[in-house]
């Protein structure tokens, strides 16, 4: 395990690697011939899905990126590459034909980029967009999400129909955020709820079902100048079958959102810790 800490390649970030999207990526491969994915390009030569696609050689993982600068030291490793913010592409009809895909992995930008203008966006409805695109063509899918905290969907669309407030499971949310001691972390929390809600009621109202693959993990990125807090998701994205009530989904969600993983690296063991209700 490294010690190595930048924005690209922190234990934390190979952690969730390792143990959230690796996992997502082998499934797909080992029930597909082909697995299409989409991705966010990274500035390191090396691509995590070769970890998987190299020792596969039967599954053909085909992999579009995006990336906001060029050229991406990523490039070469994907079929395809847009360049560009993509709350545009997702108007181009050269982007948006290039859907469906098995598995979308939206890992936004951390470490302060909100403290500069050029980065400063909110993202809920390229987010939508992006699932919306997918499931008009794919009716079962995987989707990895990492934003940090001033990413937050949740707060920035809080109106009189807020998700959390207007939620089937609203007590029990409120019975959890009451049983947290430390009142400071109620605002991460309402956002790591809120955040997987407008999500899953997003795809609930295209008739989806969307379900989170375990429980989401946060951690603290670094840029050189700046630490953000980073929350990471994994959902399926699949038809909605009729048993399923929508309060049931809510639940299930929030009893695996309330497991949420705190990832710690500690330098001095040299040690990640993966503490639960940080
Ligand atoms: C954290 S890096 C991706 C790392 C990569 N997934 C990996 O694991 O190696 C985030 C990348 O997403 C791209 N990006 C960030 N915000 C974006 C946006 N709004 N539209 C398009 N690309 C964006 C940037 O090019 C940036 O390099």
């Amino acid at each position: 395990m490294t010690s190595k800490k930048t924005l690209y390649d922190s234990v934390e970030k190979n952690w969730v690697r390792q143990n959230l999207w690796i996992p997502v990526l082998k499934k797909l491969v080992s029930e597909k011939s082909r697995v299409k994915s989409l991705e966010m390009l990274g500035e390191t030569p090396e691509v995590w899905w070769e970890q998987v696609s190299h020792h596969n050689s039967k599954t053909a993982v085909d992999v579009t990126g995006v990336a906001l600068d060029r050229p991406s030291k990523q490039a070469g490793r994907c079929r395809k590459v847009f360049y560009g913010r993509l709350s545009d592409l997702i108007n181009r009809p050269v982007f948006t034909k290039t859907f469906p895909y098995d598995l979308i992995n939206l890992d936004y930008y951390g470490g302060g980029r909100w403290f500069s203008e050029k980065f400063r966006s909110d993202k809920i409805g390229e987010i939508f967009k992006v699932i919306s695109l997918n499931l008009k063509k794919n009716n079962s899918f995987y989707f990895l999400l990492t934003l940090e905290t001033n990413d937050l969907i949740y707060p920035w669309y809080k109106h009189s129909t807020d998700v959390i407030t207007q939620n089937p499971v609203f007590p029990e949310t409120v019975k959890f955020l009451n049983s947290i001691n430390k009142s400071e972390r109620w605002n991460l929390w309402l956002a790591l709820i809120g955040n997987a809600f407008e999500i899953i009621g997003y795809c609930l109202k295209k008739g989806f079902h969307c379900e989170l693959l375990g429980s989401p993990c946060t951690y603290i990125g670094e840029s050189t100048s700046h630490k953000s807090r980073m929350l990471v998701y994994s959902f399926h994205v699949s038809e909605l079958e009729k048993k399923t009530s929508a309060e049931s989904l809510y639940k299930k969600s929030l009893n695996i959102i309330k497991k949420t993983r705190f990832i710690k690296y500690a330098k001095t063991s040299g040690k990640i810790g993966t503490l639960s209700l940080g």
